[in-house]
């Protein structure tokens, strides 16, 4: 028998005390709650590639529905080798550097668990995509933040300082998150900052993570690269992509991870007893997907541009101040020219009021201060989704 004026047990961990729900996710929610459009979340309201679709339902016919080999079925990972050497010059051997996991969010979370000691530090840009933290906790590592600073200008670059990113790295680092093309910022790395960090690496014995998920989402010429690309950096890079972005297919739970050897086998046993495998049948149409041709991913690109450059106007005669994205599907924007207490105050009212659902942008920084003046807004969606959207935020100059 239980002392009965004892208090009710919780039954918790303490590390789930250290984070929140995914508030992206929450606004989801709430953009279905008030019937607003939803530009929170970053994914397509527009359908995926009727060819990878049927070869997903051809898969489903053909009885591919038990589990694939747990670090992913050999049609995928040949396909994503190809596509590497395709799209990078990378030669990735398929037998043992790669691991198929249930999207790169399982892919970030199992390489972090199978990489870092209690007490370990990973260096992480901030504002940053906000399971990085989560993960870093839930693996025993400590996130170490650096900061991106938006630009002055309406066409600069988000840029970091070279001496606070030294300043970060010591013997306690076991690892870089390096996010390019980035959310929420839109920013590209340029060659040169990625030899900056490629030093830094090299100088500190450090692993970098690159979660590349949005790689063919570019705008403006800018061009994407792989940092394992660069000299030294094959033996300490963990690279992510997936489907989710690259062929609008975010909810069948498909990405990557290519690693040497190594560190690969310590993945694909963290992977295994994680989730034992990503979908079989959605496996094998990821390997038609990857089997597209070039034009494709050039017609993804330019499909977002024209999106872009749908939005932007709508936000900027709104009133907002926009960050230029150079990539993926975000723009950051400054809200101090509405007078708003701040960006959770705000997001609010635009969910409930205006009918527009935006993430607030301080869910993107460890210390919520450094993003009450910003908002970020997901153009993903078709046009016909924007527009509503841009008639709502013409509320917002009344
Ligand atoms: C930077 C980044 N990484 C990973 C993910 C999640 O990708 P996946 O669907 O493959 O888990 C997202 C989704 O928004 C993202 O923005």
């Amino acid at each position: 028998m239980g002392n009965s004026s004892a208090p009710p047990k919780q039954f918790l961990s303490d590390k789930v005390g250290f984070f929140t729900e995914s508030v992206i996710r929450d606004m989801t929610r709430q953009a279905a709650l008030y019937g607003a459009v939803n530009l929170a979340q970053g994914f397509p309201d527009f359908p995926a590639p009727a060819e990878i679709k049927l070869a997903a339902q051809e898969a489903i016919a053909e009885d591919v529905n038990q589990y694939a080999i747990t670090w992913g079925s050999k049609n995928l990972r040949n396909a994503i080798a190809r596509h590497m050497w395709e799209c990078q010059g990378i030669s990735v051997d398929p037998e043992t550097q790669i691991t198929v996991c249930c999207g790169s969010t399982e892919a970030m979370i199992s390489i972090l668990l199978a990489t870092c000691n209690q007490g370990d530090e990973v260096v992480i840009f901030e504002p940053f995509y906000e399971n990085y933290g989560p993960d870093s906790i839930l693996s025993g590592a400590k996130p170490r933040f650096v900061k991106l600073r938006p630009p002055s200008t309406e066409d600069g670059e988000w840029t970091f300082d070279a001496r606070e990113l030294r300043a970060a790295f010591h013997s306690q680092t076991k690892a870089i998150i390096v996010n390019t093309p980035n959310n929420p910022t839109g920013k590209v790395f340029t060659r040169a900052e990625l030899e900056l960090i490629r030093d830094l690496c090299v100088e500190f014995n450090v692993l970098a993570i690159t979660d590349e998920i949005y790689q063919h989402i570019l705008y403006d010429g800018t061009q994407h690269i792989s940092i394992a690309t660069l000299d030294g950096m094959r033996e300490r890079t963990v690279t992510i992509s997936g489907m989710s972005k690259t062929f609008s297919v975010t909810g069948w739970r498909v990405g990557w991870t290519v690693a040497p050897p190594a560190t690969t086998n310590a993945i694909r046993k963290v992977h295994d007893f994680l989730t034992v495998g990503a979908p079989a049948p959605l496996q094998e149409a990821g390997a038609v997907a990857l089997a597209m041709p070039a034009s494709y991913y050039l017609s993804l690109a330019e499909g977002y541009r024209k999106r872009r450059d749908r939005l932007m106007p709508a936000l900027t005669e709104a009133g907002f101040r926009c960050f230029h994205p150079r990539g993926a599907y975000y723009v950051m924007t400054d809200i101090s020219g509405f007078g708003f207490v701040d960006d959770v105050e705000f997001t609010k009212y635009l969910v409930k009021e205006i009918g527009v659902a935006a993430v607030p942008g301080s869910s993107f920084y460890r210390d919520p201060k450094n993003g009450a003046r910003q908002v970020r807004f997901a153009f993903c969606k078709k046009d016909e989704t924007l527009d509503a959207a841009a008639t709502r935020l013409r509320k917002l100059r009344k």
